[in-house]
């Protein structure tokens, strides 16, 4: 038997999460974001897997393997181009690119290319990562709308939200009143939400939506928060117990003796650890399923394994199956004892885990 540890990734849920998204947004065109390898749930799968109006990446390597993948679908690159050099691919392969920078604008001026080039200028409307501020914008589009490459295919105007994600932070407001600012009475299609902005805040959503997180079924919203729509987990991290052992109160478990059996006691051990993405600093305590009854981990995270206290699962035995997220098991929930967010527990997920897709 293979080492059992495993990324089982649900395209129909990953389909269902992506309706959702267009229940939400009716009319509006949804642009998945499948970055990072697709949130670690694997890129050219999960883009094969829904039917979206286009796909934004972080780098031209991401857009390249959606290309080579046969995905026709406009493809984004949402910081654009990191060097001027970038720009003879991204108009090969007709990729659109975000424009959030003097000098990527400077580059684009310089090169002129026939084009046709689709660009997203993003405009900085609090968040202050990228992007040009409001009274920038005004010039900077000029320019691009004089690049005869732009005339021939489109511009977009865009924004990122900070704190979307708590409804009830009113920076998203302020925002929101930046970018209708900036952008009122220009022809060019908007584009402003991310997940938690376009299932909680309908004025958000203009022409494009950009869900990521929803789409891989982990709730949007900060710690504590319900997921406002019922979103479907697609990504289980599940292994097996590879040993089950009956110790004594006062035994010690694993590294650095941190955890304790407070009584005599089944310690299960499972094929997972910090090697394959599960995080380290995940605390004991926190739960995991064991034939699908709750259990918790006990001791230190190892790199190959995790120690886990079977008190919640007295029958479990070696082989019995272990998720540590996903089925039955939210990996928010995981998260919020691990210190993170969902969205680090996916993306870390390592290259040593295969994924089964289903
Ligand atoms: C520019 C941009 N838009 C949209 C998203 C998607 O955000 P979320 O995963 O919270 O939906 C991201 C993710 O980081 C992003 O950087």
């Amino acid at each position: 038997m293979s080492r059992p540890v495993r990324a089982r990734i649900d395209l129909q849920a990953l389909r269902h999460n992506l309706s959702l998204a267009r229940e939400a947004a009716p009319g509006r065109r949804v642009m998945a974001v499948v970055k990072a390898d697709g949130y670690g749930h694997g890129l050219l799968p999960v883009a094969r897997a829904l039917a979206a109006d286009g796909f934004a990446v972080a780098s031209l390597e991401e857009a390249l393997v959606l290309r080579e993948g046969a995905i026709e679908a406009p493809v984004l690159l949402l910081a654009g181009l990191f060097e001027a050099a970038e720009l003879e691919a991204a108009l090969a392969h007709r990729l659109a690119l975000v424009v959030h920078a003097e000098h990527q604008l400077q580059w684009l001026e310089r090169a002129n290319p026939d084009g046709p080039l689709d660009l997203w200028l993003k405009l900085d409307t609090g968040m202050h990562r990228l992007g040009f501020a409001p009274e920038q914008a005004a010039g900077a589009r000029r320019r691009l709308l004089a690049l005869p490459a732009v005339q021939r295919g489109s511009l977009t105007l865009m924004s990122h939200l900070a704190c979307a994600d708590d409804p009830e932070d009113d920076y998203t407001d302020r925002q929101l009143a930046a970018f209708t600012a900036a952008t009122a009475g220009l022809q060019e299609p908007r584009s402003l939400a991310n997940s938690a902005a376009l299932l909680t805040r309908p004025d958000t959503r203009f022409d494009w939506v950009r869900p990521g997180i929803m789409l891989y079924g982990a709730s949007p919203l900060v710690a504590g928060r319900p997921s406002p729509a019922p979103l479907q987990p697609v990504m289980s991290l599940e292994t097996r117990l590879v040993e089950v052992a009956q110790r004594r109160r006062g035994d010690c478990i694993g590294y650095g003796c941190s955890w304790t059996c407070p009584e005599d006691m089944a310690v299960g051990v499972a094929a997972a650890g910090y090697g394959d993405g599960y995080p380290r600093h995940a605390p004991a305590g926190t739960p995991v399923l064991v034939n699908g009854r709750r259990a918790s981990l006990a001791g230190r995270v190892s790199m190959d394994t995790v120690c886990i206290d079977l008190r919640g699962a007295p029958a479990a035995r070696v082989g019995d199956p272990v998720v540590l997220w996903g089925e039955g098991l939210p990996a928010d929930e995981v998260a919020a004892h691990a210190g993170t967010i969902a969205y680090e527990l996916f993306c870390g997920v390592t290259a040593r885990v295969p994924r089964d897709y289903g």
